[in-house]
């Protein structure tokens, strides 16, 4: 096997919610692999200038565009924009997502949606707009980022769960439609990851850094480096025939139950 086979060079990969975390850890394995990154995201126009600039003094070539994943009209716009100012997008990674941690019974019907909203209607409407221009070029990537959520429940995350569940089916079902233009359609599950937002609990002794490291069988949390691999792989030709899949970069957490806590 040639690592050729690995090789993104002259592709253009489109991934949203870049601007820091997990979607620019996989952005930067894509640059890495040779592709052009275009980033997205929807806070301001300097915190994805400052993002650019970060791909940029890594040598990865790279563009950002401001807009909304879940209003139609901006994905519209977006995607005519990048196409016309970088070229064809050739793999697209639907990443940008909320959580809301909210027990069930006090959550606003609006909070509920709004997760579904961005989590799950936003990759579809994302897919609607980027795959007709991938079916006539007769190839495309899509990649969906889920969650250990999409198999597991878990207290307060409800409205994320039912969309992360959700888009697992929607991947199967866009994989099912486009795989014969030649369009693989996959996902990527994330276990715990070691990001900005976790710092805080990832201390020795914090229960819940203590709870993953004892759950977790690679006892350790992600780095957001370990899911280049998996979405270099998903985005590739290495992964020509795999279709509907979703790839659980997780140290193993959802391949048991468990230990309880005071087995050796
Ligand atoms: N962190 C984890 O451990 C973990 C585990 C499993 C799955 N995931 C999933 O991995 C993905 C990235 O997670 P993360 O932790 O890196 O998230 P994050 O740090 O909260 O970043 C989310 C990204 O999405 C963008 N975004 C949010 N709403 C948007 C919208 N409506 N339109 C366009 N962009 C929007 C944000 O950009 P702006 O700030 O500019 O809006 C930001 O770049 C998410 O889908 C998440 O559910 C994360």
């Amino acid at each position: 096997m040639s690592l050729n086979l690995f090789d993104l060079k002259g592709k253009i990969a489109l991934i949203t919610g870049a601007t820091h975390g997990l979607g620019m850890a996989m952005a930067k394995g894509l640059g890495k692999a040779g592709a052009t990154i275009v980033i997205n995201g929807n806070s301001s126009r300097e915190k994805i200038d400052e993002a650019v600039k970060e791909y940029e003094a890594e040598g990865i070539k790279a563009y950002g565009y401001k807009f909304d994943v879940s209003i139609e009209q901006e994905v519209i716009e977006g995607v005519k924009k990048i196409e016309t100012e970088v070229g064809p997008i050739d793999i697209l990674f639907n990443n940008a997502g909320i959580i809301k941690r909210i027990p069930l019974l006090e959550m606003e019907v609006d909070a509920f949606k709004e997760v579904l909203d961005i989590d799950l209607v936003g990759p579809f409407i994302m897919a609607k707009h980027v795959v007709p221009g991938m079916v006539k070029r007769k190839h495309g990537k899509i990649i969906n980022i889920c969650s250990m959520m999409t198999e597991l429940g878990r207290d307060t995350v409800g409205a994320y769960a039912a969309a992360k569940g959700g888009l697992k089916m929607l991947t199967k079902n866009m994989a099912t439609e486009w795989a014969k233009h030649n369009i693989q359609v996959n996902g990527i599950g994330p276990g715990y990851f070691a990001t900005s937002q976790t710092a805080p609990i990832r201390k020795e002794g914090h229960p819940f850094n203590d709870f993953i490291i004892q759950r977790t069988p690679a006892a350790r949390w992600g780095n957001p480096e370990d899911l280049a691999g998996a979405a270099i792989f998903l985005s590739s030709q290495a992964g020509n025939f795999v279709n509907g899949q979703v790839v659980y970069v997780d140290g193993g957490i959802l391949a048991t139950i468990g230990k309880p806590a005071n087995e050796a």
